[in-house]
């Protein structure tokens, strides 16, 4: 429950990165040795993992932020249906299963329905990689021929997230080198192979479209901390533009967050970078603005949701473009019925929205993990009270926004009803 109207004003951190989180959890698996993993962030998705680990076999000690993986004792390559299918980012056990054990037998993956999501350049790079696949209505079985993967060049047609750290993981352990051309280039991908080199991995060029992995026979332990949450960071800027408040966000890169801050300086909002640290400064009513979504360094589909609230609230038209997912439109009910003026121009892909001066309170539901941010946002701008169901969404990828907006004077609470 919000009652909205209240400038954000404060300093906030983000936790650590989602994204890089549920990659290097399951990389974990690669090594035989105990390994140590920080400043994880305190979220469903990273807990349903803790659960897939611990049922493989795997030793956990867990702490608020952090958690050790011992999986020497791990023997088993087939992950349980129940957990896998609750998070999309379960497809990550098989590039890791398929380098440790040379088999891994996954249920299809789950998470946001935001399009159809499907993992055939995973596939792809597996088969590369001398993987043999079998798919059944609701599993993935994949065998490594001889037991073991074997480096080859893999090609992406399109750039993806997913399939870029899957090869990456199940490259680390395969015999001879592997060249990744057209990889994604998030900063959570860069993060993934330090972490990887960290436990003896040779991983070159990542950050960049073709990425170098010169298999090795082992990895080690090590103790790694996850870099900030780029998106939660971008969270926190645009409701401080949003509510007309003066918000710090800090411990985050600047650097990987270019695309927003750029975004948000062509809408009039006042911003300061220092060397760890994000300033955001609303004036007022801000201009509109078009984004793109694009691969990493353009503009994340994973902000556009949130920074459409913004939009909402602009003194002129906005033009967004979806370029990524089909289905990342679904929150514009929600907003409409909150007063935003918005006008879908192609299904799924090209919308416009005439900002109003001000949004009202309304009872909403979050359909997926950002469209929740983006109602949080709304929530937080609007004139009285605003009810937003849906929650578990949320709580996939944000630790406790709910107590990170409170304490930067939001008037924000969990609420059973
Ligand atoms: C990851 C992020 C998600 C983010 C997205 C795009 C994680 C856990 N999730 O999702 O937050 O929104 O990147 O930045 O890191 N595709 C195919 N075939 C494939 C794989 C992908 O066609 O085998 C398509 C997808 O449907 C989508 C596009 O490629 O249209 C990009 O998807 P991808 O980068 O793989 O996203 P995810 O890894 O699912």
């Amino acid at each position: 429950m919000i009652h909205g109207g209240k400038p954000l004003r404060g300093s906030v951190s983000p936790s650590g990165s989602k994204n890089a989180s549920v990659a290097i959890l399951p990389a974990a698996l690669l090594s035989e040795e105990k390994v140590a993993i920080e400043n994880l962030p305190d979220i469903r998705d990273v807990h349903v993992l803790e659960n897939i680990l611990r049922a493989l076999g795997a030793r956990i000690e867990y702490s608020p932020g952090q958690m050790t993986v011992d999986s020497r004792s791990v023997e088993s390559c087939v992950a349980c249906e129940e957990l896998t299918s609750q998070m999309r980012a379960s497809y990550y056990l098989l590039g890791a299963m398929l380098g440790r054990f040379g088999e891994a037998r996954i249920a299809m993956p789950g998470g946001c329905k935001i399009g159809a999501r499907p993992i055939d350049q995973h596939l792809k790079g597996m088969e590369a990689l001398g993987a043999d696949i079998e798919l059944t209505d609701t599993e993935v079985i994949a065998r490594a021929h001889g037991g073991r993967l074997k480096g080859a060049e893999v090609y992406f047609d399109i750039v993806s997230v997913g399939a870029t750290a899957n090869v990456l993981m199940a490259a680390a352990r395969a015999v001879g080198r592997t060249t990744i051309v057209n990889a994604a280039k998030e900063p959570h991908i860069v993060d993934l192979a330090n972490f990887l080199n960290s436990m003896g991995a040779n991983i070159k060029g990542a950050g960049t479209d073709v990425i170098r992995v010169n298999g090795v026979d082992s990895l080690h332990a090590s103790t790694y901390a996850v870099i900030p949450d780029q998106i939660e960071t971008g969270t926190f800027m645009i409701a401080g533009a949003a509510t007309g408040g003066d918000v710090t966000v800090t411990n985050v890169i600047p650097t990987h967050m270019e695309s927003m801050t750029a975004k948000l300086e062509e809408m009039g909002v006042f911003i300061e970078e220092g060397e760890d640290s994000i300033r955001v400064v609303g004036t007022g009513r801000h201009r509109g603005t078009s984004v793109r979504t694009m691969p990493y360094p353009g503009f994340p589909t994973d902000l556009m949701q949130p920074l459409s609230a913004l939009m909402a609230l602009a003194t002129t038209r906005s033009r967004i473009e979806e370029n990524i997912f089909e289905n990342r439109f679904m929150h514009f009910d929600a907003l409409r019925s909150m007063g935003a003026q918005i006008r879908v121009i192609q299904p799924g892909r090209v919308a416009e929205i005439d900002g109003v001066p001000k949004l009202h309170g309304a009872e909403v539901i979050a359909s997926d993990l950002r469209a929740g941010a983006a109602l949080v946002i709304a929530g937080l701008a609007a004139e009285g009270e605003t009810l937003i169901g849906g929650l578990t969404h949320i709580d996939r990828g944000y630790d406790h926004l709910e107590d990170k907006m409170r304490a930067l004077g939001a008037d924000i609470q969990r609420i059973r009803r």
